[in-house]
């Protein structure tokens, strides 16, 4: 058949893999990843967390075998979360700041073996009170100044082990601050902040909460995390936090929120993270379990959105699995 004389064929740009690889928009590096991992003081080796199948809480030994990996697949940032004892919390998520807290034995321990890579750690008191909510509980209320100070010191243990960033998750207004002045009073000026600008209260947490224990009690946390019906108030939420010196922002969760990703990278000067969370993960690996879709395509995806969307950060427990697919492996 006689070829048609079309000025525009975008099929031009897709005809082959060296071609598509020429014009692609956007590149994916392991460079940007942050791996979130579960840590324990408990057994030995490394144990599945139920509701997060492929995820583990790893004890200190197996935890250095996997920060190895880690880096061998050029992911050299971690954000670690402690598994607490349902007996070791109280109130007000004292230990947190207790300084024979296991956790900074073992940011210590990551230091001293392996001085390049980079620690972050969440400041939010959930993992530690009893109630499983984020800030100091009156009543039915979480208590916003009187939380500020916990927070604050919590932050400042973490730096005093080690921690390279501190990644406050609680969504209490000031906080950002507050904490900066606590850090840069005890010598830590060098600390950043990674601020979880737009945390939404989401559904979606649900399998992390499973693995830290920290399922709610009694009531949600949509008193002080984001009403997922708003983006324009992220934007404010960001503002607030870069002003009271966050040097990094945090959109969670990632794929329900993907606007909001953008809306931060086209309106803010600043360096953006998104967190693809507990939820996002299980809901692909239990989908590839049954066979309807393939985990590591879909994720490879993903990941590409939230860099079209203009994420400079990929927080995610799919980040060594991708790096390994980055790298052919
Ligand atoms: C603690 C915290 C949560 C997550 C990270 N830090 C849970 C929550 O706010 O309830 C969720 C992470 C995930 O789902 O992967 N404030």
């Amino acid at each position: 058949m006689k070829k048609q004389s079309l000025t525009h064929r975008l099929r031009r740009v897709r005809k082959s893999p060296s071609i598509r690889d020429l014009v692609a928009e956007n590149t994916l590096s392991a460079t940007e990843f942050i791996q979130p991992i579960f840590v324990t003081d408990k057994r030995k080796g490394k144990q599945e967390i139920a509701s997060m199948p492929g995820i583990f809480s790893y004890s200190l030994t197996a935890l250095l075998i996997h920060i190895e990996e880690l880096l061998k697949f050029n992911i050299s940032t971690i954000l670690l979360f402690p598994l607490v004892d349902a007996d070791k919390k109280d109130k007000y998520g004292s230990l947190s700041r207790d300084r024979d807290f296991y956790y900074f034995e073992i940011i210590k321990k990551i230091k001293s073996n392996f001085p390049e890579i980079t620690i972050a750690t969440d400041v939010a008191l959930d993992p530690y009170t009893d109630h499983g909510h984020d800030g100091v509980l009156e009543g039915s209320i979480i208590l916003n100044d009187e939380t500020l100070p916990l927070l604050a010191d919590m932050a400042v243990a973490q730096a005093e082990a080690g921690a390279d960033i501190v990644a406050p998750s609680d969504m209490m207004d000031g906080r950002v601050a507050f904490i900066r002045r606590e850090l840069d009073n005890h010598g830590f000026t060098d600390v950043l902040i990674m601020s979880y600008s737009a945390k939404y209260a989401s559904a979606f947490y649900g399998p992390f909460r499973g693995a830290l224990g920290s399922s709610i009690l009694k009531g949600d946390k949509k008193t002080y995390q984001m009403d997922y019906r708003n983006g324009d108030e992220a934007l404010r939420e960001a503002k607030l936090d870069l002003d009271e010196g966050a040097d990094i922002i945090i959109v969670k969760p990632g794929l329900a929120y993907i606007d909001v990703v953008k809306s931060f990278s086209d309106n803010l000067n600043a360096i953006v993270a998104v967190y693809n969370v507990s939820g996002e993960y299980t809901m692909l690996k239990l989908a590839n379990d049954k066979g309807f879709l393939n985990y590591e395509s879909c994720v490879l995806e993903i990941f590409y959105a939230f860099k079209r969307a203009g994420a400079n950060i990929i927080i995610s427990y799919s980040a060594l699995e991708v790096a390994k697919t980055l790298s052919g492996s």
